[in-house]
């Protein structure tokens, strides 16, 4: 696909463009790839000048002003106001398109705008070479997500769609493939005769923080484990793909879905932090879970017996995400002191945020104790601020054209077809204290092979 030749943003006077986008967009500037006029499609009333000023104001705010590069980017900006009711203001996108023939159309806009957008954008003929880039959620449950993709596909081909799933664009969710399929050391144990048991955990310290009215439509389920943790799930667990191309990789991803039952009523807990009745925008009798923790089941050759334990929770004692790959214990016990009894001495841990690390545990000889084992950790470790924000990575994927790290139509519908269910069908809210690492009941849904491995803060 050719580079794009434009971008457009609608809604550039709201929240994603004022924390993600124009860091983002300053960000590629400052790498001299921002190449293209960048249109702010907003309500009457703004001018250029006053754009110009938010994006200054959203850069200052994110601590990353530069001059240089804003200037580039303040250089490429341009406004069309309009309400997107009104075919004027597509007319108007349309002359401050010129020529352009390949735009990325960014919808930070309410999904329930899309329909309109989309149709304005497909009358003024923006929907052939042209691209769009949404975020998540895809719909609430599997029938809204397939009613957005028949909207979107009634302009744009699935290979012009970039489903943002920002997840996909952390450079330490990337590692995970770039770990397995980079090495070769990996792949004889990754699999059901060596691994006991796979964690993923994203602990949140915080709470709604402010986004209380978002948040009683969505839940945890919603929020990030129909999304960004299947999606963590999908790489830990995908085939290699057969080659190096998009489509091969997001098949492998799907696989791993359609490879996934619902989970059963039993294998699923969820919780409510006490006080989240009291947030703002949150109803006083609220069945919204703030926390998700899951048993999931790979029906396949690899995975066939080996649990995923899924687990989100916002109020709980830190901020974290990270995986625990548990490997079995071996078979006899040569040593003494310690038991091999399940303890998670052999594990691969990927540590996502907010440090970035990947270790490996294993048992050796206990210093001054001979004879003993003692459990220790190799470590690779990451500096975090040297990474590429994912917003930065996944627009500059947009407009290049490349659809590696978005998400494709089947692979969020299978991702909903899973928790569907669950959402349909919700087990009973359990209480947890808030700072607290959940309800009694998590903790026993993985009772019966070990007990949650609990990230530690950051070191
Ligand atoms: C968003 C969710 O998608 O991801 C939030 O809506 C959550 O509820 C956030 O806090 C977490 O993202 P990150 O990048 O901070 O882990």
């Amino acid at each position: 696909m050719e580079r794009a030749d434009a971008l457009v943003l609608f809604g550039v006077t709201g929240d994603l463009a004022y924390k993600k986008i124009f860091p983002a967009l300053q960000a590629l500037a400052k790498k001299g790839l921002l190449d293209l006029p960048v249109i702010g499609v907003a309500r009457e009333g703004w001018t250029l000048e006053r754009l110009v000023a938010r994006a200054r104001e959203s850069l200052e705010a994110h601590g990353s002003f530069e001059a240089a590069p804003f200037e580039r980017l303040a250089q490429a900006l341009r406004y069309v106001p309009g309400n997107y009711t009104e075919t004027a203001t597509f007319d108007r996108l349309c002359a401050a398109l010129g020529g352009a023939q390949r735009p990325v159309c960014y919808l930070a806009i309410p999904p329930s705008l899309f329909p309109q957008v989309t149709d304005g954008l497909a009358r003024i003929g923006c929907t052939g070479g042209g691209r769009v880039v949404l975020e998540k959620p895809f719909g609430r449950d599997l029938a809204s997500a397939r009613a957005l993709s028949r909207t979107l596909h009634a302009a744009f081909g699935e290979d012009a769609i970039f489903r943002i799933d920002h997840y996909l664009g952390k450079e330490t969710v990337q590692n995970i493939l770039f770990f397995r399929f980079g090495n070769s050391f990996l792949e004889p144990i990754w699999n059901r005769n060596y691994v006991e048991r796979v964690e993923i955990t994203m602990a949140e310290a915080f709470g709604v923080a402010g986004r209380g009215t978002f948040y009683e439509e969505a839940g945890a389920i919603r929020d990030v484990v129909q999304n960004h943790l299947l999606q963590v799930l999908c790489l830990l667990a995908m085939e290699p793909p057969v080659g190096p191309d998009t489509e091969a990789f997001r098949d492998e991803k799907v696989r791993v879905l359609k490879s996934i039952r619902p989970p059963a009523g039993a294998d699923v807990v969820r919780g409510q932090y006490t006080g989240y009745r009291d947030e703002p925008g949150v109803a006083a009798d609220s069945q919204v879970e703030t926390l998700a923790a899951m048993r999931l089941h790979l029906e396949s050759w690899r995975w066939q017996g080996v649990p995923f334990y899924l687990r989100a929770g916002k109020r709980l004692p830190l901020t974290a995400t990270e995986v625990l790959v548990t490997l079995k214990p071996p078979p006899q016990r040569t040593f003494s002191g310690r038991a091999f009894d399940g303890g998670a001495a052999n594990h691969i841990r990927f540590r996502m945020s907010p440090n970035v690390e990947i270790a490996l545990g294993a048992s050796v000889m206990a210093t001054g104790r001979p004879g003993e084992l003692e459990d220790v950790e190799l470590f690779a470790r990451r500096d975090p601020a040297l990474q590429v924000e994912p917003y930065e990575m996944l627009l500059g994927a947009a407009m290049a054209g490349d659809s590696l790290l978005f998400a494709r139509r089947d692979e969020v519908e299978e991702a909903w077809r899973i928790v569907d269910p669950v959402i349909a069908d919700p087990p009973a809210l359990r209480a947890y204290a808030a700072g607290s690492w959940g309800p009694v009941e998590a903790a026993q849904l993985i009772a019966r092979d070990a007990h949650w491995h609990d990230p530690l803060p950051a070191a």
